[in-house]
């Protein structure tokens, strides 16, 4: 079992073979959310149940405001127009019905305008444990409780905002990493220790213990130069995890360098691998990195 779903930024990877479902128009949004049958629902009570069982205590307050907030315990896959009706008011986000991944300057567009696009489609039985495709569960579980954030919201949206200057630079994979240990993967140090708010842990739960408690992965404070210049795994657990120490850190630290500094200037040291450790790095946690050594999932190795 990998993580549950491979999480949005890995779309890059496929955008670019992506063809636009007939009647679509450019913004590939979907005019409606499906209308989910009775199985379906159950599908989503039993993900979010799990998930539930697993979180507390290792994901961060905000995650639990916002779940609470937008009433994702009334059970069966959240509608949409209701969570928007929180949602809009609090920070001016909505969250979008999309059929399948979108195109990566799509996906810039939604964000830039305060739209989260979430697939319309749930998981079947049979991928309960994985689904290569960001679906329903993973997008309005994992992201769309912590849009209702005002610190966070803010830095969803530059992020998408930053999208264009990215693809004019050819370095997407570069802006793709930042999403990936941040809005995916990110940690983030509490009074109570350290909490998950990054979405691909939150939707699975092998990587939610794991990110907080294993040995084998790295922890280190996020520097966004350097986060944008590491490679990383799209299809096991992660070899290093950034942590913050509160969102308005995390817009701050990400809005004081200009990316066209980072792109101009990426040269031959782009890219560190996944568990490379820097003289630089501000470390919490070496990680021993047993779990990648004996080969990961591929060995059918037990997260360590
Ligand atoms: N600093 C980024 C740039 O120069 C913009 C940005 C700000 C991105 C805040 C994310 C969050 O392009
Ligand atoms: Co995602």
């Amino acid at each position: 079992m990998m993580y549950d779903v491979m999480p949005d930024v890995a779309k890059s990877v496929f955008t670019a073979k992506l063809q636009k479902p007939n009647g679509l128009s450019d913004d590939w949004l979907e005019l409606k959310q499906r209308k989910y049958s009775q199985e379906e629902h159950g599908i989503w009570d039993r993900l979010y149940k799990r998930q539930m069982d697993i979180l507390p205590g290792l994901a961060c307050d905000q995650f639990f405001k916002g779940l609470k907030l937008l009433n994702f315990d009334k059970g069966g896959v959240p509608n949409f127009d209701d969570i928007n009706k929180i949602l809009k008011p609090l920070t001016g986000w909505t969250v979008v019905p999309v059929p399948m991944l979108i195109p990566d300057h799509v996906f810039f567009y939604h964000l830039a305008n305060k739209r989260f696009p979430a697939g319309n489609f749930i998981r079947t039985n049979n991928q309960f444990d994985y689904i290569e495709e960001p679906d329903v569960f993973h997008d309005a579980f994992g992201h769309v409780p912590l849009l209702t954030d005002p610190d966070f919201a803010k830095y969803m949206q530059a992020y998408g905002k930053a999208g264009w200057k990215a693809l004019q630079y050819n370095h997407l994979k570069s802006l793709s990493a930042l999403y990936w240990y941040t809005v995916e993967f990110g940690l983030m140090n509490t009074d109570e220790g350290m909490r998950i708010y990054g979405a691909g842990i939150l939707s699975s739960p092998e990587e939610s213990p794991y990110s907080l408690k294993a040995k084998s992965p790295n922890r280190l404070h996020l520097n966004v130069d350097r986060v944008m210049r590491t490679d990383y795994k799209i299809d096991d657990l992660q070899a290093s995890y950034f942590v913050i120490n509160h969102f308005e850190e995390l817009f701050n630290l990400t809005e004081a360098r200009p990316f066209d500094d980072i792109y101009q200037n990426i040269g031959p040291s782009f890219q560190y691998a996944p568990a490379a450790l820097l003289d630089t790095d501000h470390v919490y946690q070496r990680g021993t990195q047993e779990y990648c050594l004996r080969g990961g999932h591929a060995s059918g190795a037990t997260p360590v």
